[in-house]
């Protein structure tokens, strides 16, 4: 019998790598994309299977060591150590796209293990058992990934603080955009900490901080026009930072261009995706202006009530 745990992909609205300094952040849980683990009995061993790797657990490659230390401190912690299991993983989640993959991966193994065992998780331990494996991913995690990938509601985060859930019911429409080009998390993380003595920086992060919380107004005021111009003024932040890309650009002038009311890139930059803000009536004309340019269009077809 296989014992299943599942997690979904996020979108960052507001907020990326100023979260990591202390600032708010606005995140969606995005249900259209999806982990589904399962952790199923064997005769000996333990073994994982998923597109990148199939085999022995502890020989693992180097860009999948923190899911082993998650599943090393997930059966530690249970006192399963030498259990025999294999865990298959299944994702549609695409990897370094800022879409949370790695947190969501981490977290639908362990919610797995934990069902497998028949051990009840909190949402504190999973939260810890995913930070072990986001800490290795690059050192600096403010946590968001490892909450929105795990929770089914809107949230407003910030760091080392207890989340607020939000209610989003907007008359809009958010497209989220593929440039195919992987994104890097880590790099970018790593290039803001260290330019972080410039106050070029802080006054960036700062402002992104700002145009934030002008957001979490804006969606409690239910004013899109606003939210999108907030998007878009974080995309010019997000600029100074150093965290975007050519195509990333070249999506949101276009995105501009046919009209949207906002647009960024969303996640960890340097390639992955970025969101367009959309009246419903526009979407069709900004999807066809887009799609030469994009690897991948999502919808997430309205945004009431999340
Ligand atoms: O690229 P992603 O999906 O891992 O998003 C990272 C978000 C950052 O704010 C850049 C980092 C963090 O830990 O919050």
């Amino acid at each position: 019998m296989a014992y299943i745990g599942t997690t979904h992909g996020k979108i960052i609205l507001m907020g990326e790598h100023s979260v990591v300094y202390g600032y708010p952040c606005l995140a969606l849980p995005f249900f259209e994309t999806k982990v589904i683990a399962e952790t199923s009995t064997i005769t000996k061993g333990q073994t994982l299977y998923c597109d990148f790797y199939k085999g022995d657990i502890q020989h693992l490659p180097t860009s999948m060591q923190g899911l082993k230390a998650v599943i090393t401190e997930s059966l530690k912690r249970l006192h399963k150590e030498n259990a025999p299991l294999n865990i298959t993983i299944t994702s549609s989640i695409p990897i370094e796209r800022g879409m949370g993959s790695s947190a969501a991966v981490a977290g639908a193994v362990v919610r797995s293990i934990y069902h497998y065992f028949d051990a009840k998780l909190d949402h504190n331990t999973l939260l810890s058992l995913i930070a072990i494996s986001e800490t290795l991913t690059h050192q600096k995690p403010s946590g968001i990934d490892a909450l929105t990938t795990t929770s089914d509601k809107a949230l407003y985060f910030i760091k080392d603080k207890k989340a607020q859930w939000i209610h989003v019911n907007l008359d809009a429409e958010l497209l989220i955009v593929d440039t195919g080009i992987l994104g890097k998390t880590k790099e970018a993380v790593h290039d803001v900490a260290s330019n972080y003595h410039k106050a070029s920086i802080q006054n960036a992060l700062k402002t992104l901080g700002a145009l934030t919380y002008e957001a979490k107004q804006a969606i409690e005021e239910r004013s899109v026009e606003t939210l999108g111009r907030l998007m878009t003024e974080a995309h010019h932040a997000l600029q100074h930072l150093g965290v975007s890309s050519k195509e990333l650009d070249h999506l949101v002038t276009i995105a501009q261009q046919y009209g949207a009311l906002g647009s960024k890139l969303t996640g960890g930059g340097r390639g992955g995706c970025m969101i367009v803000l959309c009246r419903p009536n526009q979407k069709q004309s900004l999807i066809e202006a887009l799609r030469p340019h994009a690897n991948h269009i999502w919808s997430i077809l309205s945004l009431i009530h999340i």
